[in-house]
């Protein structure tokens, strides 16, 4: 490969893809371009403990600058790319610079979809993607007394308990028929409009936001399409996000619904890779594959430092996820797409339950609830390819574990 590398966006996988490439032996120039003004953090807990106190602003912090110069991985922070110019190896910024590259990385993640609604602008309305965002809500916080949460999926109900635990009165307005729905089956979504509304907070389905209602410039309400009113002093909007996949656009790199990489995070271009949430991936039967996780981040950037040191280093791994509201733990592992069967394990009243998804009777993915050990072995099992059968995943006497000796 040659240098100097660029990698755009300094978040997870940004961050990944340089310290990957230095593990993998890279000594040419790393330039890591971010559009924040701070060096790379961790995004899961600005929708958990950053807002209760239970974490601190310094524990966010991935890597110090210093830790970075140490690497000899340039930060530029504070800066957009602007085009890329492929014809000449060539990325121009805003302010004013161009620079060449021997290799590109592009790592530009996601963006909060907006709601498309008047008002979005009025003070209290806040979404939430960066560390400023969630600075914006922690002020929010401390003054407002009723909230309401447009959105129930990860972000929304991760804040809704965080506010909830806070003393907040807190409404969800979710527009599907069920919560975390692109996520979860059926019965665990129920399990968690449950779960809320036992600590209190409103949960209201099939919600269309139509109006949002200021008084001197701040939020004090917000309609729904049936005429419902619900007070708020501050609003959170967690709709959902939108790859940005626009700059590779722009450079004539395939897009659909982010930038189309194969296994080992290559674009059509050798001399660009892309990781993380802004990417598309091409998987085996041809379809593509957009995954938002710090997982993804990860194994991508890996893939992309790799690839990029001329190495195939396929994403294989069965993809996992996580979320935290109140004291339950939610661990989900594999693709529930396509699932024709599902057995259950554990017990709902007791907070600890383990949703099994299978087809033609092979284990697709699990949703577990307060299962740790149980969400491991099937982790573990499901990279190795195998499955229990619906009987032994029903069955609470048989040990998952020992299917992973075989
Ligand atoms: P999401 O896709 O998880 O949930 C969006 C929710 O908003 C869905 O339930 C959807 O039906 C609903 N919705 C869409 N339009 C609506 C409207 N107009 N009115 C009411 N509801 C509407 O996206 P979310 O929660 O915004 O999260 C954003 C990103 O952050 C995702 O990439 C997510 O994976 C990531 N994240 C992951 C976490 C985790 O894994 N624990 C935690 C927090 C965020």
């Amino acid at each position: 490969m040659n240098s100097p590398v660029i990698i755009i966006g300094a978040g997870m996988a940004g961050l990944t893809i340089a310290e990957a490439l230095r593990s993998e032996g890279f000594a040419g120039q790393v330039m890591l371009i971010g559009d924040e003004e701070r060096s790379p953090y961790q995004r899961p807990p600005l929708s958990k403990g950053l807002l209760t106190g239970e974490n601190t602003e310094a524990q966010l912090q991935m890597r110090t600058p210093e830790a970075l110069e140490k690497k000899n991985i340039e930060l530029i922070t504070g800066v957009k790319v602007t085009t890329i110019d492929r014809a000449s190896h060539r990325v121009h910024l805003d302010d004013g610079r161009s620079l060449e590259y021997g290799g590109l990385a592009l790592a530009t993640g996601s963006r909060n979809r907006p709601l498309p609604l008047p008002g979005v602008e009025l003070d209290g309305v806040i979404s939430l993607r960066t560390f400023d965002d969630a600075k914006r809500l922690i002020e929010g916080l401390k003054d407002a007394q009723s909230m309401v949460v447009v959105g129930g999926g990860f972000i929304g109900l991760e804040v809704a308990a965080c506010a909830n635990k806070m003393g907040k009165d807190v409404v969800i307005l979710e527009a599907m028929d069920r919560l975390m729905a692109r996520a979860v089956a059926p019965l665990v979504s129920e399990f968690y409009a449950g779960v809320h509304r036992s600590h209190g907070v409103r949960v209201e389905l099939n919600a269309k936001v139509s109006e949002l209602v200021g008084r001197d410039g701040h939020i004090s309400a917000v309609r729904t399409a049936d005429g419902k009113e619900y007070p708020a002093d501050l609003l959170l909007v967690g709709i959902g996000v939108i790859p940005n996949d626009e700059l590779a656009k722009a450079g004539g790199l395939e897009c659909n619904h982010g930038i189309v990489v194969d296994a080992c995070a290559r674009t059509l271009d050798p001399a660009i890779v892309a990781a993380g949430d802004c990417t598309a991936r091409r998987q085996a039967d041809g379809a593509l594959l957009r995954l938002e996780s710090v997982q993804n981040a990860l194994e991508q950037g890996k893939s992309a430092a790799a690839a990029l040191m001329g190495k195939d280093r396929p994403f294989v791994a069965v993809p996992w996820f996580w979320s935290d509201q109140y004291d339950v733990k939610l661990q989900m592992v594999g693709l529930s797409a396509g699932y024709d069967q599902i057995v259950t394990r554990g017990s709902q009243a007791e907070q600890k339950f383990t949703v099994f998804y299978f087809r033609a009777g092979k284990l697709l993915c699990v949703d577990s609830i307060n299962q740790p050990k149980i969400y491991m072995a099937v982790r573990k099992l499901l990279d190795k390819g195998g499955s229990p059968t619906p009987e032994q995943a029903a069955d609470e006497s048989f040990a998952l574990e020992t299917l992973l000796q075989s």
